[in-house]
């Protein structure tokens, strides 16, 4: 494995899509926190039920003249147009997506609507830039590739195969990206993750949904056998990843990002039951594995994600540093020790999904 690259940004003013959900929030506290970034962040943020300024309460009192907020919509033109002149944008770092595939199969229309016009909009903004902008990150999932069998890695070079409506409007949104680099000459990178954990997820996904309804006593549901796998990937590393990226990564280049820690859902399920009654035991003394339910499998159901990411490795020197098991512990304890924000997020947005998809609240 290659070591990391050092990092001299030449950015003043970088706008992050998103950055008020799970990833955008993590990325905007690691590089006024964990990174030497000088200049402005501007966060553009619609605030939808994903959406959330307390991810950021922090960094908006620590940060007063470089941390800006803006609620803005990527799907209305006019708006971004307005902040983009407002703040000078020489770059951007696009996560503002929905991103739920559970819901994609129950509403795709907004699917289209942000993941794909909104992306064209913000690539059209980019480009009217000119010379000023001196990076477009994409930020894409490694859903596009489609699903694996028991062997075999997602390389940058895997033909896309999306199954899902989330991962088909992602996949369009990343060839329009690529497009405009080969037409325009738009300074764009894109990477394609795997599944992300860590501090801030909004519990509708399995690792925050699964510790917290263990926490509250309720069921587990798992989909399916409970044997279809996923490669974790630590949050932070993720945005090291896209920060290395941005700063270092070939125009018009694709880069997968994996977190080396391939794991069936059942047996991640398992782990967070064994860790909880260790750390924080049930009231009434029972083992939290008794609350796994199996529930109807989720339509089209990727079996297998794992990724290759030896090119990033090889050109940038990035790696992911956390193990599963120790990103994993980190994690419960920090749902454990901010129920404040587990509070603020179960809200009437998250109490009607769970009751539509879960049949309770
Ligand atoms: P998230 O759902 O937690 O956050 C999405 C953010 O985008 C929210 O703050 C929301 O308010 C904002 N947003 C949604 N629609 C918007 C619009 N029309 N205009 C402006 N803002 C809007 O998502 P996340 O998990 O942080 O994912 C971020 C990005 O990373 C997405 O592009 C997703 O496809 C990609 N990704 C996520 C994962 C993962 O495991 N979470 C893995 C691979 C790739
Ligand atoms: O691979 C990257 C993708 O990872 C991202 O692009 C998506 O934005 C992100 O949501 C995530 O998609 P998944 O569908 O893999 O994540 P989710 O947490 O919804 O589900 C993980 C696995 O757990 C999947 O196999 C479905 C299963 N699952 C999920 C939920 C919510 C369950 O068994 N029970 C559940 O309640």
């Amino acid at each position: 494995m290659k070591s990391q690259k050092q990092i001299k940004s030449v950015f003043n003013n970088i706008l992050v899509t998103g950055g008020c959900g799970f990833i955008g929030s993590n990325f905007i506290r690691y590089l006024l926190k964990e990174e030497n970034y000088t200049g402005k962040i501007i966060n553009l943020d619609k605030l939808t039920y994903a959406g959330n300024p307390e991810n950021l309460r922090d960094i908006a009192a620590d940060f007063k003249t470089r941390y800006i907020f803006e609620k803005a919509d990527i799907c209305d033109a006019a708006s971004l147009e307005k902040i983009f002149t407002k703040h000078d944008i020489d770059a951007i770092c696009h996560f503002a997506a929905e991103s739920h595939v559970d819901r994609s199969i129950k509403e795709p229309s907004n699917f289209v609507q942000t993941n794909i016009i909104g992306t064209f909009n913000l690539l059209e903004l980019a480009k009217s830039r000119g010379d000023k902008l001196k990076i477009f990150h994409h930020v894409s999932t490694d859903e596009v590739y489609g699903s694996l069998g028991e062997k075999g890695l997602f390389k940058e070079t895997t033909s896309y195969k999306p199954n899902s409506p989330y991962s088909a409007s992602k996949a369009a949104s990343d060839q329009m990206a690529r497009a405009y680099f080969k037409t325009f000459g738009l300074p764009v990178t894109i990477s394609n993750c795997s599944n992300n954990y860590g501090p801030y997820q909004f519990p509708e996904k399995l690792i925050p949904l699964i510790i917290i309804n263990a926490l509250e006593g309720k069921p587990l549901p798992v989909y399916g056998d409970g044997k279809n796998v996923r490669d974790w990937l630590y949050v932070e590393d993720h945005c090291r990843a896209v920060w290395q990226i941005m700063n270092h990564g070939r125009k018009g280049q694709t880069y997968n990002i994996g977190g080396k820690a391939e794991m069936e859902n059942i047996k991640i399920v398992r782990m967070i039951c064994d860790i909880l009654d260790e750390i924080k035991p049930a009231k009434d003394g029972k083992k939290r594995r008794n609350l796994i339910t199996f529930v109807a499998d989720r339509p089209g159901h990727d079996r297998r994600y794992a990724i290759d990411f030896s090119k990033i490795n090889k050109e940038i020197g990035w790696s992911p540093k956390e193990s599963f098991k120790s990103g994993i512990k980190k994690t419960i304890k920090w749902y454990l020790a901010n129920t404040a924000w587990v509070k603020s997020i179960k809200t009437g947005a998250y109490n009607d999904w769970i009751r539509q998809q879960y049949g309770e609240s």
